[in-house]
């Protein structure tokens, strides 16, 4: 696992943006695994400047996201299709045929599940997987607890991850209480890893996993299995 150290969340934000574009440019053919909430945004700013600014094309990417909330339709603004409309897809020139979430709003739940999994291999699998980290060490959605060799599954969320992701919806209580995540070690098969984490709220996380303890109540220490983990740690998350 290498860590990097970046000054604040703007360097954090451009080193991943780097990272990012140097595969979507060197390969004809990338597929990278996605994350939503508050740490990826500065990278996908980045992102969508590359296209806009400098004209790098996202034509040959699909993207696969780890998570999505059960019930919450794709228009629905707290959902993570909205998300990632809003933060980078409508903004690039990616095929929307390429861009894939778990279907939350799907009347066979298990049924979603073993399709996005088929999916995902059926495509090639992720080449690399872009992960923020939970304040409980949690990835994707799985919560402490969650076995390492998990595929694609519903989760119940914990009461923190409800409470963090509060900020998204008018409230606590209109956060939905389940959602489906590619589990473990569907993260796991990703050819390669980017994990961020930024701000004190994060530092405790990113002391557990720098320890270097495999433990099933701290979900991303599953991470220290994979051979090609790069972490990005801003200052704050690294204290
Ligand atoms: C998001 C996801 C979550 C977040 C984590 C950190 O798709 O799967 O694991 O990466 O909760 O969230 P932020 O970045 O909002 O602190």
């Amino acid at each position: 696992m290498e860590i990097i150290a970046a000054a604040n969340y703007e360097e954090m934000s451009q080193m991943a943006a780097t990272f990012l574009m140097h595969k979507v440019c060197n390969a004809r053919k990338v597929t990278l695994g996605l994350a939503t909430g508050g740490t990826p945004l500065g990278t996908y700013r980045r992102l969508v400047k590359y296209h806009q600014v400098e004209g790098i094309s996202f034509q040959g990417v699909q993207t696969f996201n780890l998570d999505e909330y059960v019930g919450l339709g794709k228009m629905h603004p707290g959902s993570y299709h909205s998300y990632m409309e809003t933060h980078l897809f409508r903004w690039i020139d990616i095929d929307p045929c390429q861009t894939h979430l778990p279907n939350g709003e799907a009347v066979d739940l298990k049924l979603e599940c073993a399709r996005y999994e088929e999916l995902i291999r059926s495509r090639g699998g992720i080449d690399i997987q872009v992960l923020g980290i939970g304040s409980n060490g949690h990835i994707g959605f799985n919560e402490p607890g969650t076995p390492f060799d998990t595929r694609t599954h519903v989760v119940a969320l914990a009461d923190s991850t409800r409470r963090a992701n509060a900020r998204y919806f008018s409230g606590e209580t209109d956060v939905p209480y389940q959602a489906i995540t590619m589990g473990i070690g569907t993260i796991l098969d990703s050819r390669q890893i980017l994990l961020l984490a930024s701000g004190i709220g994060k530092a405790a996380a990113i002391r557990h996993l720098i320890e270097g303890n495999k433990d099933r109540q701290f979900p991303a220490s599953a991470l220290l299995d994979h051979p090609d983990v790069t972490v990005i740690v801003d200052q704050s998350a690294s204290n």
